[in-house]
């Protein structure tokens, strides 16, 4: 029987993720490997559900945003004899090495299993959020920014004609990567990250500054993770199934806040899922495919327990653990050059 190397993609979709599934099944088929899709992340390895990867399969897909395996948030280490069923499944799908496609849950998932006995597995990291630590980029995120950024060029326009202030609030829920690149590329007067909570007095003073000048708009971008400071904003109490609280509202507090105390019409917008769909951007195609075809180098060097990750332009491979252990925040030397810009 032909060397079975599995693929799955988990958590949240993100553009990218096909010229992974693409690069893979072309490399492998290269090397003379089957491919076997898991569908939904790993809910897809729990139920042993799955579609067979052939060059067919792949056909067209580069340029399509989303996923073709479906993704999930589940985790097996959260279900009843969840791990035992991904052992079981791996034997019964007879799978030589599994290709684990995902953000700091799916790999950190990836990495227990490593330690549980389920050792062959390579991870590709993926997220919008550019968070994940040993890797410089994730594929999705320059997408998302290139989204993010033409709207925030779209809000400066209808903004700048009824003199409002307007809040975008983007994604983010740890860290503000998303915020400071979109923010500093879309030109924001103020960017509000997780990692740093914001005085509202020092935000409405930079605002007013700016109104001084004469200027009769502002733009304030916010990462839905972002505090104000002593305050603590969820959209509501219930979890996803890795565990985390549904973010989002920051935006609307931020901008009735202003509007109170400035007086000045002050509207808020979430820029939500828009930012992780459709078609992927030249950068995101490349890096995912580049990612691809040297997880699957990796599996034929048996080099399991491993990342792929970009680092400067070149693609290296880490140890799972580094990817997982703690997350990626915003390089204040970059959140310092988008504050020259505040007010
Ligand atoms: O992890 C990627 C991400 O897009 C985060 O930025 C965001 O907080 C979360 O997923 C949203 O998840 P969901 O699609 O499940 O609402």
């Amino acid at each position: 029987m032909a060397f079975t190397v599995g693929i799955l993609t988990g958590g949240g979709d993100c553009p990218g993720l096909n010229a992974v599934i693409r690069a893979v099944v072309r490399k492998a088929y290269n090397e003379g490997y089957s491919v076997i899709g898991i569908k939904n992340g790993w809910k897809g390895l729990l139920e042993a559900d799955t579609i067979p990867l052939d060059l067919e399969a792949i056909s067209g897909i580069l340029p399509k945003g989303g996923t073709i395996l479906g993704t999930s948030r589940t985790n097996p280490y959260k279900k009843e004899n969840g791990v035992a069923k991904v052992k079981e499944n791996f034997k019964k799908l007879g799978l030589d090495a599994l290709i684990a496609t995902g953000g700091e849950d799916t790999l950190g998932v990836a990495y227990k299993l490593t330690k549980d006995g389920v050792t062959n597995i390579v991870g590709v990291p993926k997220t919008i959020d550019n968070d994940l630590s040993a890797t410089d980029y994730t594929f999705g995120f320059d997408t998302a920014i290139n989204i993010a950024m033409e709207c925030i060029d779209r809000l400066h326009t209808t903004a700048d004609s009824h003199h409002r202030i307007l809040v975008a609030e983007v994604m983010g829920r740890h860290a503000g990567w998303i915020a400071v690149e979109a923010g500093l590329a879309g030109g924001a007067d103020y960017i509000m990250i997780p990692e740093i909570p914001v005085d509202m007095d020092e935000l409405c003073s930079a605002i007013k500054r700016r109104h001084a000048r004469g200027k009769q708009f502002s733009i304030i971008v916010v990462a839905e993770g972002a505090k104000i400071k002593s305050q603590d904003i969820t959209k509501d109490q219930t979890l996803d199934e890795f565990g985390h609280v549904k973010l989002g509202g920051i935006g609307e507090i931020v901008a009735k806040e202003i509007e109170t105390r400035l007086g000045i019409e002050t509207r808020s917008v979430v820029f939500g899922h828009i930012q992780r769909g459709g078609a992927p951007t030249a950068f995101d195609r490349i890096l995912g495919t580049r990612f691809g075809i040297r997880a699957v180098e990796l599996v034929k060097e048996k080099k399991f327990g491993r990342m792929v990750a970009l680092v400067g332009n070149k693609i290296i491979d880490v140890p799972l653990e580094d990817a997982v252990k703690e997350l990626k925040t915003v390089d204040m030397e970059l959140y310092n050059v988008a504050k020259e810009f505040f007010g």
